[in-house]
């Protein structure tokens, strides 16, 4: 079995489980629902292998690696899920098949971010590194996806709610994150390294909202409220707290100009520049209508 995904019937690992089934990979997929891989995969066709997987389970991890020779992981980095991934991360190390995970992580990621998301994936990194696993990480800024929150707010009232009305990110596609991902896991001599991912340009949420407006043909006000009242906002709405946690932090690191930088690495990668965010909202569009 050459390749495991971890995270599989998210946004990006399903992506990536595509990708390598199209590329006639081997692939097994550890998740908690298998009848969502099946719906997900089934229609792609090839070599793959569901396995339910419950990731606090040791030895069900154990097993789930054994032959596999390249993992990936696309999971969050806080929460339950973080502890999840530590647990795989210390499975992973144990394995004697295993020759490198590649491990979806985030731009930044540090412990000195103001970002939740950027410690949490520092922290998963320091466990991996004490443990001496093989591992490459991918670090993508911000998903042009994470837009998609505010849809529904978009599309009944024409306002977005937020706090980051400056600041800038150079949004990156989810679909770019998951090429760069397969390129990847597919090719040795890519492994071992951090990969910084940005899309093209520097853009803050008002700067999209006018950008959503165009698409839209009708105008959208990024509106800013108190930190405090978008958390609740958040909360009511169904968001867990850690998420909400985590996406007010996301705000301050973007107010802050953390990621206030692009990089070259998915055209050095894929040999070609990445999606925009207008390409992006065109793809998208009818979520906000
Ligand atoms: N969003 C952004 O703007 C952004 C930017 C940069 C980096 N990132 C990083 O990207 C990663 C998220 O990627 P994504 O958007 O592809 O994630 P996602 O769509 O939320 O997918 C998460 C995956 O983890 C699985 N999962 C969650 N909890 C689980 C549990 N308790 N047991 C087993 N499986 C569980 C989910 O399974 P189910 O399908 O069964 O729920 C799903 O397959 C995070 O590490 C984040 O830090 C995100």
């Amino acid at each position: 079995m050459a390749f495991a995904v971890i995270g599989a019937t998210g946004r990006v690992g399903s992506l990536v489980v595509k990708h390598l089934l199209g590329f006639h990979e081997a692939v097994r997929v550890l998740v908690r629902d298998p009848g969502k891989a099946h719906r997900l995969f089934d229609a792609v066709g090839g070599d793959l292998d569901v396995r339910a997987v419950p990731l606090d389970d040791r030895s069900a991890i154990d097993a789930a690696l054994e032959g596999v020779r390249v993992a990936f992981i696309a999971m969050g980095s806080v929460g339950l899920e973080g502890n999840l991934q530590r647990l795989i991360v210390d499975a992973a190390a144990r394995s004697p098949s295993l020759e490198q995970v590649v491990r979806l992580s985030v731009l930044n990621s540090g412990p000195s971010s103001l970002g939740l998301n950027q410690q949490g994936h520092w922290s998963i990194d320091f466990a991996a590194e004490a443990l001496g696993l093989p591992y490459t990480t991918i670090r993508p800024s911000v998903f042009s996806a994470s837009v998609l929150a505010a849809a529904a707010e978009i599309r009944s009232e024409r306002t977005w709610t937020g706090l980051a009305d400056t600041g800038r990110v150079a949004l990156c596609d989810h679909r770019d994150v998951a090429e760069v991902a397969v390129r990847i896991l597919r090719d040795s001599t890519t492994w071992g390294t951090h990969y910084d991912l940005t899309g093209p340009r520097l853009v803050s949420w008002p700067d999209v909202a006018a950008l959503i407006s165009v698409e839209l043909g009708a105008s959208v006000e990024f509106r800013v409220i108190p930190d405090r009242t978008l958390v609740y906002r958040m909360i009511d709405a169904g968001v867990p707290p850690s998420k909400a946690e985590l996406l007010v932090t996301r705000e301050w690191a973007i107010l802050r100009g953390e990621n206030e930088h692009t990089t070259e690495t998915i055209s050095e990668l894929l040999g070609r520049p990445p999606r925009t965010v207008e390409k992006f909202l065109r793809d998208y569009i009818d979520y906000f209508r």
